[in-house]
């Protein structure tokens, strides 16, 4: 497949190696065409890697990821351009987190809303699926870093989207994604993230994930 991957920290060069060692053509995108982290991330990809800018890197994904920092992938997936992202998988890994007052981050909405519904809404013709999260970066491509069983959720409104990013995260060495429903989960999934964030301070690692028990 051809992906797109819109972001360029920890999460889209973890996820873009990852599907670049699946056998995929991935290419970075960011706000300029030659972001250096970007560039060095295709250089050391080889040659199914590449960086652009995000329009870039949307319009070359069959599937595209948002992995921009929550407060401003509005911004970005704007950058990216709806004629770009139409028709398409947009997997949002964003949470809406303000680290601007310090630690621990806030929500910048919760409740009745969430990140994944405004990108819904702002781009009604993309396939917004939530996926992926609730966990660290490093254990979103290697669930085994975890021992045992753990869960990883999909959310969205269109049920082929959900069961592509189904095929991926069983590609990246998930058992049974449990899929959540329509995008309104998505305020659960990022409402989770003032645990996760305070799991961290008290777990000291960064390799642990939640599990449901039933
Ligand atoms: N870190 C984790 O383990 C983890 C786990 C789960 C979920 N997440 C979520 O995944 C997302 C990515 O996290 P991250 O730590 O990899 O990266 P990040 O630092 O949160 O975001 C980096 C990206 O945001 C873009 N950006 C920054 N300011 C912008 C602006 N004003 N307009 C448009 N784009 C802008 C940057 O563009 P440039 O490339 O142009 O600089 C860059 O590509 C976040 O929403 C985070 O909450 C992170």
């Amino acid at each position: 497949m051809r992906i797109g991957i819109l972001g360029t920290g920890d999460v889209g060069s973890r996820l873009g190696t990852k599907l670049v060692s699946l056998g995929n053509e991935v290419r970075m995108g960011s706000r300029t065409a030659s972001n250096p982290k970007a560039s060095r991330w295709a250089k050391a990809n080889g040659l199914r890697a590449s960086a652009g800018t995000f329009a870039d890197a949307a319009k070359f994904g069959e599937v595209v990821f948002n992995c921009t920092a929550g407060l401003v992938s509005l911004e970005a997936l704007r950058l990216a351009g709806g004629e770009n992202l139409g028709g398409k998988v947009l997997v949002d890994v964003a949470n809406p987190l303000d680290f601007s007052k310090g630690m621990p981050p806030t929500l910048t909405v919760c409740n009745t809303d969430s990140l994944g519904e405004q990108i819904q809404r702002a781009f009604p013709d993309a396939k917004v699926v939530k996926a992926l999260n609730t966990m660290g970066n490093e254990v979103m491509v290697n669930p085994g870093l975890v021992p045992g069983e753990h869960d990883t959720f999909v959310c969205g409104n269109d049920p082929k989207a959900k069961a592509k990013v189904v095929e991926i995260l069983l590609a990246f060495g998930w058992k049974s994604p449990i899929d959540l429903g329509d995008m309104t989960a998505a305020r659960g999934l990022e409402m989770m993230l003032p645990i996760w964030v305070r799991l961290l301070g008290t777990l000291k690692t960064r390799s642990f994930n939640f599990k449901i028990a039933k």
